[in-house]
């Protein structure tokens, strides 16, 4: 377990203003690299995240033999395909990182090798079960320890399945497709609500027959494929910017804009849920390069309002949750969030730390088994916080800090390295 550090912030005593550029996307990124490292020769990725938990997935990728090459955000990854992935030494170290164990888990159960995944005591709590399931039915031996890691994974030859996801889990999702590049026939996944759809619009940008129906349910299907190498840009991490758009949304007379952020339909209902709540929102989107669209986003500062959430809205927006939380604090009514259960299996239980740092700070929230109740506004003090080392929390309490009305110390803010290292610098450009 890392040491936490704690770190004061202070409240804002004027608005935040001007513009900034987020890291790359830290979903985009770990799809592109692991497909990279399956694809025929060398492909070339820029923009790509320095979040901690996208160095976990090129780690795991050097270990399993895979020549890449790294300066500042460009990386050039020599694809090798499945058969010539090699054996790790140890086993395979995913970090505190979900999504490079549940995709590496779909990647690797088409390969010939035998191998274990394991990580920190933060990931060796959360269930992979998930991805077991799918990825045994379709073949490949797959053990897991009560559920959780380390997961023991023997690949081989597997064969296509159609699949129900039984939570909307876009890392499932991506997994069995990852899978199915390998498989025998055709697999699907069938998903009541849409999770973000990277993994898909990456796979058919490079070739890959990828066919999606939207009813009933969205399917997805893909068949054996080996993807081309290729050249992209990873656009700015919509997650990462949204804590930054909060604040602006958040702190009176405030206009910030963020530059070159990806405005995929799938991730992008933060933006929103801002404009619901009462905040100006601006979209400028640029001419489409790649498979992801991107642009320019501004936030300017409204009275907020409470507003509701349910099921269907929350996979897109589900890291985005614990912002929601605290504007709600902020806003006139009650805001609801429910269908939400996945959050208590995030980094932490992101439902009972949001819900008692808010009430640390003053406000009226409530947990729900599957989501949260505030009802403001409030008058947030400072005081301390515990963001639990979850970087979705530290980054919501940082928010929370700029509407209090004195300095907030938050334990364990350097967390915010998983996803957005730079996440403290980028907001003081911003007061
Ligand atoms: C992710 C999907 C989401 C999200 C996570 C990244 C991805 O998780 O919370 O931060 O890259 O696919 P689930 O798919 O488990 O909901």
């Amino acid at each position: 377990m890392r040491a936490t550090t704690v770190i004061e912030v202070r409240p804002a005593r004027a608005p935040l203003s001007g513009a900034a550029r987020v890291p790359g996307d830290k979903s985009i990124s770990h799809r592109m690299a692991l497909v990279a490292a399956v694809a025929n020769g060398p492909s070339a990725i820029s923009g790509f995240s320095r979040a901690g938990d996208c160095e976990t997935t090129l780690s795991v990728l050097r270990a399993l033999g895979v020549p890449l090459e790294r300066a500042s955000g460009d990386i050039v990854i020599e694809g090798v395909g499945w058969d010539r992935l090699l054996s790790p030494e140890q086993d395979l170290d995913c970090g505190r990182s979900g999504t490079t164990m549940r995709l590496a888990c779909g990647l690797l159960a088409g390969s010939a090798l035998d191998l274990t995944l394991t990580g920190d005591p933060q990931l060796l709590a959360r269930p992979m079960e998930r991805v077991a399931e799918p990825l045994r039915l379709m073949g490949a031996r797959v053990e897991t320890s009560d559920g959780r890691p380390p997961v023991r994974l023997q690949g081989g030859s597997l064969s296509g399945i159609e699949y129900e996801l039984p939570v909307a889990s876009a890392q499932v999702k991506s997994a069995v497709l990852l899978a199915g590049l390998r498989a025998d026939g055709i697999t699907t996944i069938v998903e009541a609500v849409p999770s973000r759809d990277h993994t898909e619009r990456l796979l058919s940008w490079l070739g890959v027959p990828v066919e999606i129906a939207e009813s009933p349910g969205r399917r997805v299907s893909v068949r054996r494929a080996k993807p081309r190498a290729f050249e992209a840009n990873v656009p700015g991490d919509i997650s990462s910017a949204a804590p930054l758009l909060a604040a602006a949304a958040a702190v009176p007379g405030s206009s910030v804009t963020i530059e070159g952020v990806g405005l995929n339909p799938s991730r992008s209902a933060f933006l929103e849920v801002l404009a619901r709540m009462g905040a100006e929102v601006e979209i400028e989107p640029s001419a489409e390069a790649g498979p992801e669209p991107f642009g320019a986003v501004t936030v300017r500062h409204g009275d907020l309002r409470a507003v509701e959430i349910g099921e269907s809205d929350v996979p897109g927006l589900i890291d985005e949750l614990p912002l929601v939380g605290v504007l709600g604090a902020l806003a006139e009514g009650s805001t609801v969030v429910r269908g939400a259960a996945e959050l208590r299996v995030k980094e932490s239980d992101r439902i009972a730390g949001l819900v008692e740092g808010l009430r640390e700070l003053g406000a009226d929230a409530d947990e729900l088994p599957d989501g949260f109740t505030v009802t403001g506004p409030a008058v947030l003090s400072g005081g301390a916080v515990d963001s639990v080392g979850d970087h979705r929390l530290a980054m919501a309490f940082a928010v929370a800090a700029l509407a209090a009305t004195g300095p907030l110390s938050i334990e364990g803010l350097d967390s915010v390295a998983d996803s957005f290292p730079s996440f403290v610098p980028t907001l003081d450009s911003l007061r």
